[in-house]
């Protein structure tokens, strides 16, 4: 059979939509990881700070991102003022930026 045009846009197409999948995969598990590593938990599973269980639907990456690498300008922008009503602002975390964008990968991921 002689491969034509549309049969190379084809594979192209699904080999793109595939490392594509991998990549974010690759990414959410890792953010799995730095999540445990950081101490998330220890607030978040705890009560003293808000579930996020749904946060993915309520943020965007870049959003969740920002947060995560640099909540006081978050705050700053905000007027100082918590996300949550009833919490307190969440601290800066020791998060590399590495961490962030695969946190932000994981926390997406919760919806
Ligand atoms: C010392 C306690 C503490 C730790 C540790 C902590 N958080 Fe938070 N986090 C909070 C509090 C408190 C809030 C609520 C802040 C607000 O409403 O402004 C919050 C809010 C958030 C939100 C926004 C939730 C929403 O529904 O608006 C995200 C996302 C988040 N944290 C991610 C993380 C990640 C990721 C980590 C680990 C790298 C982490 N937090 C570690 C206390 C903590």
């Amino acid at each position: 059979m002689k491969l034509r045009f549309w049969h190379w846009l084809v594979l192209a197409v699904c080999v793109t939509v595939s490392v594509g999948l991998s990549y974010r995969n690759l990414r959410v598990a890792q953010g799995e990881h730095a999540f445990a590593r950081l101490g998330c938990p220890a607030c978040h599973l705890a009560g003293g700070a808000p579930s996020l269980a749904h946060v993915g639907s309520k943020y965007d990456r870049a959003a969740l991102a920002e947060f995560i690498g640099n909540p006081e300008t978050v705050y700053a922008c905000r007027g100082h003022r918590s996300l949550n009503v009833g919490y307190l602002p969440m601290p800066r975390l020791a998060a590399s930026g590495r961490d962030v964008v695969a946190l932000s990968f994981y926390l997406s991921a919760q919806r």
